[in-house]
């Protein structure tokens, strides 16, 4: 199995030697397989920004070493250069970034940066539209005409268009109202399901993280507090409590009844499944 992204012992001070210095993340070693869909979750300050700007090297470690394709992307340019390509980074409200006239020019910003040729670079742009469901008719368009949900759904669309071996989501969707919301998550979710990308997201909602990743990071105070499935980690319910986290309603409703000696599953993360599986109950005359 390939390993896209490791992390050995990488830490992070911000104003370093200053009084000001904040470890914001400490002794963080991990491995992303080729593959996975990761979830990454924690309090507000928990590192998880600081962790995967490392992700590229947008971050340099003050300690540690971080490899992208086995290769320790400090030890030169043109290995950082290409990292940079592989591990496509989305900042939170990535669409304060957008800045060209046309809708088409900001996706194609990654790809010209990788020198690639102009149809090269006019299939991706098109491309990553269709998959991000924005119009032909709005690439010549300005950012600035487009709804809040449609902008931030063009900068992930510029990011798709580097086809990054790695795709990696700070809190994507952020501020968006529900709707535009379950339009990124399915989006995220086709991503997947149509390159096999590997897929890095963040989230502080358990929700979210439970109904996407595979595995689930959990930060806590610049640390990895967790690390495993998304059922090892739920199933610690009272720890990630204490962490400020908290398990979906949902699922402390199942995990309840089925202590409760009912006959469901412990393990259901999403409303839409649990009321599935509550009418298949009632409807079974069970109780
Ligand atoms: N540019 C910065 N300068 C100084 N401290 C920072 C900076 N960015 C983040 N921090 C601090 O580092 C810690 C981790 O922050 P961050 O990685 O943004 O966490 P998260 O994304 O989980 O909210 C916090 O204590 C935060 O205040
Ligand atoms: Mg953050």
């Amino acid at each position: 199995m390939s390993v896209p992204i490791e992390l050995r012992d990488v830490s992070h001070f911000y104003s370093p030697g200053t009084a000001m210095q904040v470890a914001a993340i400490k002794n963080i070693s991990l491995t992303i397989e080729e593959g996975e869909f990761v979830g990454i979750i924690g309090h507000t300050g928990s590192g998880k920004s600081t962790l995967i700007s490392h992700f590229n090297g947008l971050l340099k470690p003050s300690k540690g070493t971080v490899l992208v394709d086995g290769e320790d992307i400090s030890q030169s340019k043109e290995v950082l250069r290409a990292a940079r390509f592989k591990v496509g980074l989305c900042f939170q409200y990535p669409e304060a970034q957008l800045f060209e006239e046309t809708v088409a020019k900001d996706i194609a910003f990654g790809p010209k940066n990788m020198k690639l040729p102009e149809d090269e670079i006019a299939r991706r742009v098109a491309e990553a539209a269709k998959y991000v469901g924005l119009r032909p008719e709005m690439l010549d368009k300005s950012p600035f005409d487009l709804s809040g949900g449609e902008k931030r759904r063009a900068a992930i669309a510029g990011v798709m268009a580097m086809e990054p071996k790695v795709l990696v989501l700070d809190e994507p969707a952020a501020g968006l109202d529900p709707r535009g919301k379950k339009e990124i998550h399915e989006l995220i979710r086709n991503y997947r399901s149509r390159t096999g990308s590997t897929v890095v997201l963040v989230s502080h909602s358990m929700e979210d993280i439970a109904n996407l990743a595979d595995r689930v990071i959990v930060m806590n105070h610049g640390e990895i507090a967790m690390n495993g499935t998304v059922d090892e980690v739920f199933s610690h319910a009272s720890d990630l409590q204490t962490m400020g986290l908290n398990v979906p309603e949902i699922t402390r409703v199942f995990t309840a009844l089925h202590d409760k000696g009912f006959d469901v599953p412990p393990n259901i993360y999403s409303v839409k499944e649990g009321v599935r599986i509550l009418r298949a109950l009632l409807e079974g005359g069970v109780g």
